[in-house]
């Protein structure tokens, strides 16, 4: 079972289908750990329902981004985890950690990117009258966003969708498409070798897509 450690900030619902999905036996993945930077972070509850440990490292206790990145790595390296899911974690984490998980640091961001880094996603999809939108999940690497991507879950933009039908929808893809990456990587099918994505030991020459225009 490949050790897991996912990292939050908010509701949690990522985090949540990723230790879910690890229920079931198929998966040969398991959370061992969601570490939260706020005590508030309501993503804890429902770890700790899942009986999943859980820590917080409080962002605000901490002087400088170095001295917290050094806290945070400290406890997922005591959580024993070999796979670190970003998982709604709403902070920038400096190259000096992304250095020291590399290869095995993911993230969700709500784009198909590489379009819309950073924020308001659904709201720039819309503007810009895409006819698609969707999610990615993608290793991190120290530009933000920008690292490359594994998977991405694709929906049509409706007519008279707003950023909060999108989001909704766009949030049913998430918690599809990352425990399948984290399923795909614990079973040795998906790996980053010097910062590109190989699938069954092949480059990746393109994201995996999982369309799904049913979700409501
Ligand atoms: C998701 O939309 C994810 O793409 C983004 O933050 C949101 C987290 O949602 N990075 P949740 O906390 O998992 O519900």
């Amino acid at each position: 079972m490949l050790p897991v450690a996912v990292v939050i900030s908010g509701r949690g619902s990522n985090m949540e289908a990723i230790a879910r999905a690890s229920l079931g036996g198929a998966s040969r993945y398991r959370v061992v750990r969601v570490i939260a930077d706020r005590d508030g972070a309501g993503g804890l509850a429902r770890a700790a329902a899942l009986a999943i440990p859980v820590s917080v490292v409080p962002v605000k206790q901490f002087a400088d981004r170095h001295s917290f990145d050094a806290a945070l790595a400290a406890e997922i390296d005591a959580s024993g985890a070999q796979l670190v899911a970003l998982a709604g974690f709403m902070r920038i984490l400096s190259a000096e950690f992304v250095r020291r998980f590399e290869g095995r640091l993911l993230n969700i961001h709500p784009s198909l990117l590489p379009k819309y880094k950073g924020l308001d996603t659904h709201a720039r999809a819309l503007a810009a009258a895409d006819a698609h939108h969707g999610a990615s999940v993608h290793y991190v690497t120290d530009e933000l966003d920008g690292g490359p991507v594994i998977m991405q879950g694709r929906l049509r933009i409706r007519p008279g969708d707003t950023a909060d039908t999108v989001s909704a929808r766009v949030h049913m893809l998430e918690h599809i498409i990352y425990p399948h990456v984290c399923s795909l990587i614990a079973a040795g099918r998906i790996e980053c070798r010097a910062g590109s994505v190989f699938f069954d030991g092949a480059p990746l020459a393109a994201p995996l897509i999982e369309e799904n225009d049913a979700a409501a």
